[in-house]
C-alpha cells in the first residue's frame, strides 16, 4: 500500500524512541494516524500566526492519548512553514508564574528548544539573532546608510512593549560584538536573550543593560522575541508548553491563580488580537482544564473564555475554540499505526515484512484480551512491545512469529499525574539575585 522510502535517520529515531515510550521528535508523518481534522484545524492557526494573528489553544486528552504527540507534529508543520518554534514541559521548578526563578527556569528551557527549519532540534537563538544582523546589513546596503542606524530604527519598534529598550540594548551590543570581532560581547547577548544571566549586576557589566530575562518577565520576553523573528525574517513565534497538568498539581491555591492569570493573559491577548505572530499550545489533561477545584476552570475568567460549544456534543465536534480534544484514537488508527510500524521497521521496504497482516491481527486480538480497550486508546505500552516483538524476530532469523505473540506481556498504564506531589512552595519573600538557582 506504502513504499514511500523511509531514510535510516528518521527510521532509527523513530523506532528508539517509540521503544523508549516517548514521541518521535523527526519523521511523525511516517507513523501518524487519525487526528485529520485537528491537525488541519492547527495549520491553520499556523497560517494566521503567519499572517499577524495571534492564537492559543489548548489540546486536552487523557494521559497517553497523543497530546505530545500531536504538538510534536505541529511544531514540525510550524517549523516547514518558516515559524520560529520553542518548546518546553512544565514541571514543579518551570511555570508560567513564579518568584523563585521558575519562570524564568521555564524561559530558559524555551530559549534552549527555539528551533527553525535548518535546526529543528534547538538551539536556533543565536542562529536567529546572526540572521537578524545579517538582514540589517543588507537593508544598510540598499539604502546606503550605516547598518547601526538600520538596527536602532528597528530596536525602536520595540521599545514601545514592555522590556523593549533594554532587548533593544542586547541586540545592539551583538551588533558591536559582530562589528568589532568581539565574541564574548555576541556570547553574553545571546545568554541574555535566552534569560541565563541570573543577576543584574553581571548583566550590567558584560552588556550595559539594567535588567534580565526574570520571573516577572516571562511573557513580555516572548512577545519581544515574537516580534523579533519576524524583523530577522521568520513568519512568526509558536510556542508550545507540555505538560501543563504541573499547575494543576500546585498545592498552593495562590501560586495556582497567578499561573492561571497568567494564561489569561496569553488568551486575552490572542481574542483580542492584541499580540501578533505568535501563537501558544497548551497540551493537559482533562483534570487540568476541567476540574472546578484546581484545574483551569477553578479561575472564573478562563472557565468562560474557554466554555466549550454547547452545540458539539453527541459525537458532534467543533475544532474552531480554543479548546481542542484530541479524541481518542480507534481500533481501526491502531491497526493503520501497526502497519505503519511495520513499514518504518523494513525502511519502507515491504518485501522486508517481518509479519504478515495476519500477525498484526492476532497482536491487536492479544492485547484486547490482557489490557481492553486501553491497547488502542492509549497505546504507548502496545507500540513499545510490537516494536519489542519485530526486534525479537529480526534478530532471530527463522523464529515465526506465532509463539511470540502469546509471550507479550503488558503492564497496564499507570498515570502518574494523579499521585499529588507535595511540592514545597517557595518562600515569597526571598529577592530575585539570590533565588536564581538556575545554572547553565
Ligand atoms: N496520532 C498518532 N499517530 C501515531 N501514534 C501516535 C499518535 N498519537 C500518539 N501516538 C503514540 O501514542 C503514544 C502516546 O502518545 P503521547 O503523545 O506520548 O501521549 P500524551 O502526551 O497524551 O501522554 C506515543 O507512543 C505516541 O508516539
Ligand atoms: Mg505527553
Amino acid at each position: 500500500m506504502n513504499d514511500t522510502r523511509i531514510r535510516p535517520r528518521d527510521r532509527d529515531a523513530i523506532i528508539q524512541s517509540l521503544r523508549a515510550g516517548v514521541v518521535p521528535r523527526s519523521g511523525q508523518q511516517h507513523v501518524q494516524v487519525g487526528r485529520a481534522r485537528e491537525v488541519e484545524s492547527l495549520l491553520r492557526d499556523l497560517d494566521s500566526v503567519a499572517d499577524g494573528g495571534s492564537t492559543a489553544r489548548f489540546v486536552i486528552g487523557e494521559y497517553g492519548s497523543g497530546k505530545t504527540f500531536f504538538l510534536n507534529l505541529i511544531r514540525a508543520a510550524a517549523l516547514k512553514k518558516r515559524l520560529v518554534t520553542m518548546h518546553a514541559d512544565l514541571a514543579p521548578d518551570r511555570r508560567l508564574h513564579a518568584t523563585g526563578g521558575q519562570a524564568r527556569s521555564l524561559y530558559a528551557e524555551l530559549a534552549r528548544n527555539t528551533s527553525t527549519s535548518a535546526k529543528p532540534d534547538g538551539g536556533a537563538l543565536a542562529g536567529i539573532v546572526e540572521r537578524f544582523v545579517s538582514q540589517a546589513l543588507t537593508t544598510a546596503r540598499e539604502q546606503g546608510v550605516a547598518p547601526e542606524i538600520v538596527i536602532r530604527q528597528r530596536m525602536a519598534e520595540l521599545s514601545e512593549l514592555v522590556g523593549g529598550y533594554d532587548f533593544g540594548t542586547v541586540v545592539e551590543a551583538y551588533w558591536r560584538g559582530h562589528d568589532t570581532g568581539h565574541e564574548q560581547l555576541k556570547i553574553d547577548a545571546v545568554r541574555w536573550l535566552r534569560g541565563e544571566f541570573t543577576t543584574k549586576t553581571e548583566a550590567r557589566a558584560a552588556l550595559g543593560v539594567r535588567t534580565i530575562v526574570d520571573d516577572a518577565s516571562f511573557y513580555d520576553q516572548l512577545k519581544l522575541l515574537s516580534r523579533f523573528v519576524r524583523m530577522a525574517g521568520y513568519s512568526g513565534l509558536l510556542v508550545c508548553l507540555d505538560e501543563m497538568v504541573n499547575l494543576y498539581k500546585l498545592t498552593s491555591s495562590q501560586a495556582r491563580s497567578a499561573n492561571y492569570e497568567q494564561i489569561l493573559r496569553i488568551v486575552n491577548d490572542s481574542l483580542q488580537g492584541i499580540s501578533t505572530h505568535v501563537g501558544f499550545l497548551f497540551g493537559g489533561t482533562p483534570e487540568f482544564l476541567m476540574d472546578t477545584r484546581r484545574g483551569l476552570y477553578s479561575y472564573e475568567a478562563l472557565q468562560s473564555r474557554l466554555a466549550e460549544n454547547a452545540f458539539a456534543t453527541n459525537g458532534l465536534v467543533d475544532h474552531s475554540g480554543p479548546v481542542l480534544r484530541l479524541t481518542n484514537l480507534t481500533q481501526e488508527d491502531f491497526y493503520i499505526l501497526l502497519t505503519k510500524l511495520r513499514h518504518v521497521h523494513a525502511s519502507g521496504d515491504p518485501q522486508q515484512y517481518l509479519v504478515p497482516d495476519e500477525a498484526l491481527h492476532a497482536f491487536m486480538h492479544h492485547c484486547s484480551q490482557n489490557i481492553g480497550d486501553a491497547y488502542f486508546r492509549t497505546p504507548r505500552t502496545t507500540i513499545r512491545e510490537f516494536l519489542n516483538l519485530l526486534s525479537v524476530l529480526e534478530n532471530n532469523p527463522g523464529q515465526p512469529w506465532e509463539p511470540l505473540i502469546g509471550g507479550v506481556r503488558f503492564e497496564a498504564e499507570r498515570n502518574p499525574d494523579l499521585e499529588p506531589i507535595e511540592a514545597a512552595e517557595p518562600d515569597e519573600s526571598r529577592v530575585d539575585d539570590e533565588l536564581a538557582t538556575f545554572r547553565l
